[in-house]
């Protein structure tokens, strides 16, 4: 029988044979999974435990909360702040940074998360999860400040998600590959069941809103029109369309077998640069991607290599299939 490897052993092993893992971020990281856990038992529970609905408030960017996104918010809030590895956290549904209270003590790092992903489809009982990404505090300064969190997601020490769906399921990379693992729900812990995850380059697949074909900009609208003309167009192929509207699942699916996720910008409100979240979706699943092997940019520019101006700045999400993701951003930079 193959050898069963737990979140724990693997985060072990890491740290001894590539010595990247320092004790406080395995601490993290396992605290991070055990929060996980118990959201899962929360989504699991649906409407027989009181958590399907709307909250009746908005979040800082004006989104109406659901239920789940508040109590996901403070399982994670809760799970961390007493740990002794995090100086503070940043959160889609908190107006500001959470410092770690006085009372504990004050870790290295910083951690940032979609608390509840695709909280459109908690009520309709479609796959949902939780995203989250870990910084380094810069060092030279006491306390903490909205300033150490906007970095470049080149500098995330980790980022994973936790997919609640069919499975729970929970993505990792601390920047050596990408590993999976599922939650065996009799014993409790995250089992690895894949490692070293590769996205093929091509794909023959897409996922993007197509309600919004209209108000695209350019390049992205040739990229989708010569997918859609299939075998009769340039492309030469037929391409098949996935839209789950669960960031964390589209992307689920690329790491499995291959795809390109767009969510670009759009002339509705031309000031925004587009829908997704920096700090919080673009950044941790860039980074899961481009260490599976794919691509993430926005168009233009690759998104680890964009300098946040704020906590919850957007971005435009081009990511997956590195081949594809190329071909789009060339026909941005084509267009000029
Ligand atoms: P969130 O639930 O954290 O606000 O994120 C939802 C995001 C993302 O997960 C998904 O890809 C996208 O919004 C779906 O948008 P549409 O409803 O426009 O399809
Ligand atoms: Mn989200
Ligand atoms: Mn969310």
């Amino acid at each position: 029988m193959s050898r069963r490897v737990s979140l724990t052993q693997y985060l072990v092993e890491q740290q001894r044979a590539h010595g990247h893992i320092p004790a406080q971020l395995r601490l993290l990281l396992e605290v991070v999974a055990r929060a996980c856990k118990g959201i899962a038992i929360s989504v699991n529970k649906g409407a027989l435990g009181g958590v399907l609905g709307s909250a009746g408030s908005e979040n800082v960017q004006g989104e109406v909360q659901k239920k789940l996104d508040i109590i996901a918010n403070e399982v994670l809030i809760e799970a961390n702040e007493w740990g002794g590895a995090l100086a503070a956290m940043a959160s889609e549904e908190m107006d500001s940074i959470y410092v770690v209270p006085n009372r504990y003590p004050q870790g290295e790092y910083l951690l940032l998360f979609d608390p509840l992903d695709g909280s459109s489809n908690i009520d309709v009982n479609v796959s949902i999860g939780t995203i989250f990404s870990v910084l380094k505090k810069p060092e030279g300064h006491a306390g903490v400040s909205v300033d150490d969190f906007l970095q470049p997601g080149s500098a995330q020490a980790a980022a994973g998600y936790c997919i609640y769906g069919p499975q729970t399921t929970l993505v990792l990379t601390v920047g050596d590959g990408v590993a999976m693992f599922t939650l065996d729900r009799e014993t409790g812990s995250f089992v690895l069941t894949q490692d070293d995850v590769r996205i093929p380059e091509d794909t023959k697949e897409f996922a993007i809103n197509m309600s919004n074909m209209r108000h695209w900009a350019p390049p992205v609208k040739r990229y989708i029109d010569e997918c859609l003309a299939g075998s009769t167009g340039p492309r030469g192929k037929d391409f098949n369309m996935r839209w789950i509207a669960s960031m964390v699942a589209d992307v689920h699916r690329i790491l499995c077998r291959g795809g390109v996720f767009m969510y670009p910008w759009d002339a509705r409100e031309p000031n925004k640069p587009g829908k997704l979240r920096l700090m919080y979706e673009a950044n941790p699943m860039g980074f899961i991607v481009e260490q599976a092997g794919g691509a993430a940019t926005n168009g233009r520019e690759r998104i680890l290599d964009l300098k946040p101006k704020q906590l919850h700045e957007r971005v435009s999400v081009i990511l997956g299939s590195k081949n594809e993701v190329d071909r789009v951003t060339a026909y941005h930079a084509e267009q000029g």
